[in-house]
This record gives structure tokens, C-alpha cells and sequence, in this order.
């Protein structure tokens, strides 16, 4: 029984949640194991669409198990928010479809206001967080002084945990020329919240373990995307949790040996939200063209997201950060109607040409894309459901994709439904 990691090939924003959305049918139990709600995934299901940020996209499904793991950092209101949005789509959370990792760290309220006053010092070296807390609350997690979902959800505990740190915070907080937090008024608002979570609160990954040993098929859902992962990443322009595959196991509490596929998420052609480099970026009209006809603003935060050219150097690279071993391509349809689109094949840097996406900050700021251009085609491709309903220069594009990067294409996504899809071999099997 085949267990698969989908992860971010570029900058966060690939599509996954459409992808694991699809896969979900083949899986048991659908996993979570990093980031917070500062991902955003978009779900469009019979017409009606639903935006997620913390449960996993698989709630959709009836009769699947969703997991959200140790290495993810929960923000009690939004994970609540979320229930009830579900629960108004007659979607039950409750009742034993999720699980909450009692390890998974709670960002608190301070946290979220140290993203934003840390943000703001930093000026125009800004990272362009989402300002959710993330950053805080795992440095905290770092520095071992983190709150858990155990001790949120046990009334007592949390309240003298708060206790515990708010000297220490508030003092952090007033330095950075923020406002100070009583007691009150940390543990008064998520009172309500962690009573609704204590009855999902649990050992999430001894109940991974046994569905694993039972044979259950799990499937584990990143967040972001391989270039926004702290070690791996365009550092510092990342977030603050590991993104690549490797860390499906330590985020959701299992051996990595039983993974057996990793597949990559990769748009058609880039995007990126914040700040950092980012090498194929297009400015001016035609940037903003492929903005507007892909739609491409934050899910989380509605900031518009900067475009470039599909980058095979960065696919390359997630292939081996990843041990990817397979590509879904979305957003294909985007790409209709160009004349011409261009591939970045290679960077020059210093004068040379180099196949590699580099690994420190110096050369990153220096790489100028190589760029070949592929035919592009016309007329819509929204309902190809075979590979062979492309036109031959989707299909050629596609497979030059393939050919430079490495890794074979096992889906391409031409439209935001469920059904606009083309599955060209199926990770499960
Ligand atoms: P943080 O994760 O809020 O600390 O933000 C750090 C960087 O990661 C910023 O550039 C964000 O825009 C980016 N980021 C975080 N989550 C996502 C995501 O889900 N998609 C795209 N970018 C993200």
C-alpha cells in the first residue's frame, strides 16, 4: 500500500490543494505536518469553492481520516473557524474525521503580534510574512518554551503556562515597541476554542502507525513549496518550517522508510508571494498578464502574487531536495493563447552557463535566466481529459519540461475543478 508525500516544487501556491484534493480518493488518512495557516489552499468541488488554511484539504471527502501532526503550528481560533465554515457546508470535523497531534505547538497571541511588529523593524528587508505567527511560535518551539495543544487543552495547565511566560514576553513585546498582554486576555479567548479541540487532541502518530501497519494507504500534505523551506530554502526569505518531503516523517511522528513516493507540485510557469529572489521574474505587461489570467493572488493574504517563466533549475533542485518521483504540472490552461513561452533552461552566472539553482545568497542575486521559447497554442484546453486532447505544443511543452527536468510528468491540470484534470500515471497505483 503505496504512501505519498505531494509537496511545493517552487514558492508555495502550486496548486496542491487541488492535487492532494484529487489523490484523497486513493488515500485512507490525509496527513499535515508542517506550517500553519499561513498556507492557503483553494478548492473548487462541483462548482463550489472552499478556502482551507489548516485542516487538510481531505476533510472534503467522506469517510477519510485527516491528521494534523506534530510539526504543524496550530492557531486554536482559525482551526475552530474552520470546523464551523465546514460544518455550515454539512461537513462534520468532528466525530473522529480529524485528529489533532497533542505535540503540535499553538501559536498564542503574542506571537502573531511579534511577526508583525519584527516585520515592521526590518523595514525594507521585510521577509513579507503572512504575519500569522508563524516564525515566533516555532523559534519558541526551538527554544523549548513553545505551549502545546496538551497543555491548551487542559484549562489549568494553559493558564499557568500563559502565567510562565508573559514576563518574558511582554517585556520582548514592549522592547519592539509593541503593547503588552494580561493574563485575561490571552486565555480568555482561546478558552472556548480548546474546549472544542481537547476531544481531537491525541497520539497522531500511534494512530498513523497503526493504520499503517493495517495497511492503510496515508497520504501527507505539504505546505508552501520547496524553496520556502528554512534549511533549503532561498534562506532568508523562507518560512520557518522544513517544506521538503524529508520532513513528512518528523512532522507527522512515522519512520521515513515507509514512504514510497514523493510527488512535486509545480505550476506552469512561477509565482511567489513576499520578498526574495526569484530569478524568472516578468515585469511590466507582461508579468501583470499572466497575474490576470491566472488569477494569481494570495489565497491567505490576497496579495498579488509576482509571475515569471516555468524555471527548470528550480525544478531540478526540488527533484533532489525532494527525491521527487513524479511532477504534477498545473495551471497549464494559464499558458493558452501566448504565441510563444518561454522556458528557463539554465542561469548565466559571472559569464557562465550553469544548469544548477545555487545554494548561497551571492550567486542567487546574480543568475540571469536562459530562456528558450517553445510554440505556444490556442483554444482552450479546459477540457482535455486525455493527454492526447492537448495540442501537440501543450504536449511538447509539457514533455521538454519533463526531458530538462528530470522527473516524469504524471498529471497536468488544465482548470481549477476536480475534473479538469489529466492523470498521466497515479502515485497509488
Ligand atoms: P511566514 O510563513 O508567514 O513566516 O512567511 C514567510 C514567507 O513564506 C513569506 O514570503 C510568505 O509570503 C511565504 N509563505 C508562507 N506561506 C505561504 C504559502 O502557503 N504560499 C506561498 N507563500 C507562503
Amino acid at each position: 500500500m503505496p504512501n505519498v508525500v505531494i509537496v511545493g516544487a517552487q514558492w508555495g501556491d502550486e496548486g496542491k490543494g487541488k492535487v492532494v484534493d484529487l489523490f484523497t480518493e486513493f488515500a485512507d488518512v490525509v496527513v499535515r505536518f508542517q506550517g500553519g495557516n499561513n498556507a492557503g489552499h483553494t478548492l473548487v468541488v462541483d462548482g463550489d469553492t472552499t478556502i482551507l488554511h489548516l485542516i487538510p484539504s481531505g476533510i472534503l471527502h467522506q469517510g477519510k481520516t485527516t491528521v494534523i501532526g506534530n510539526g504543524v503550528v496550530i492557531d486554536p481560533l482559525v482551526l475552530v473557524e474552520e470546523m464551523d465554515l465546514l460544518a455550515r457546508k454539512g461537513l462534520e470535523v468532528e466525530g473522529g474525521r480529524m485528529v489533532v497531534s497533542r505535540k503540535a505547538h499553538v501559536i498564542m497571541p503574542w506571537h502573531k503580534r511579534l511577526d508583525l511588529l519584527r516585520e515592521r523593524r526590518r523595514a525594507k528587508a521585510a521577509i513579507g510574512t503572512t504575519g500569522r505567527g508563524i516564525g515566533p511560535t516555532y523559534e519558541d518551539k526551538a527554544a523549548r518554551q513553545g505551549i502545546r495543544v496538551e497543555e491548551l487543552v487542559q484549562p489549568d495547565i494553559f493558564r499557568a503556562r500563559v502565567e510562565s511566560r508573559l514576563d518574558e514576553v511582554n517585556d520582548v513585546l514592549r522592547g519592539l515597541g509593541g503593547d503588552s498582554f494580561t493574563v485575561d486576555e490571552v486565555v480568555k479567548p482561546y478558552a472556548a476554542a480548546a474546549e472544542r479541540l481537547r476531544p481531537l487532541a491525541a497520539d497522531a502518530a500511534l494512530l498513523l502507525h497503526e493504520r499503517i501497519v493495517d495497511g492503510a494507504n496515508i497520504l501527507f500534505e505539504g505546505a508552501q513549496g520547496t524553496q520556502l523551506d528554512l534549511d533549503h530554502g532561498t534562506y532568508p526569505y523562507v518560512t520557518s518550517s522544513n517544506t521538503v518531503a524529508g520532513n513528512a516523517a518528523i512532522g507527522a511522528g512515522i519512520g521515513p522508510t515507509v514512504i514510497d513516493e514523493v510527488v512535486g507540485i509545480s505550476k506552469a510557469y512561477t509565482t511567489r508571494v513576499g520578498a526574495g529572489p526569484f530569478p524568472t521574474e516578468i515585469f511590466g505587461h507582461d508579468g501583470e498578464a499572466l497575474r490576470e489570467a491566472g488569477s494569481e493572488y494570495g489565497a491567505t493574504t490576497g496579495r498579488p502574487r509576482r509571475c515569471g517563466w516555468f524555471d527548470v533549475p528550480v525544478l531540478r533542485y526540488a527533484a533532489r531536495a525532494n527525491g521527487l518521483t513524479g511532477v504534477a504540472l498545473t495551471k497549464l490552461d494559464v499558458l493558452t493563447g501566448l504565441e510563444k513561452v518561454p522556458i528557463c533552461t539554465a542561469y548565466r552566472l559571472d559569464g557562465e552557463i550553469i544548469q544548477r539553482f545555487p545554494d548561497d545568497q551571492a550567486s542567487l542575486q546574480r543568475v540571469e535566466p536562459v530562456y528558450e521559447t517553445m510554440p505556444g497554442w490556442s483554444g482552450s484546453i479546459r477540457t482535455a481529459r486525455s493527454y492526447a486532447d492537448l495540442p501537440v505544443q501543450a504536449r511538447n511543452y509539457v514533455e521538454r519540461i519533463e526531458e530538462l527536468g528530470g522527473v516524469q510528468v504524471v498529471l497536468v491540470s488544465v482548470g481549477p475543478g476536480r475534473d479538469d484534470t489529466i492523470v498521466r500515471s497515479n502515485p497509488f497505483g
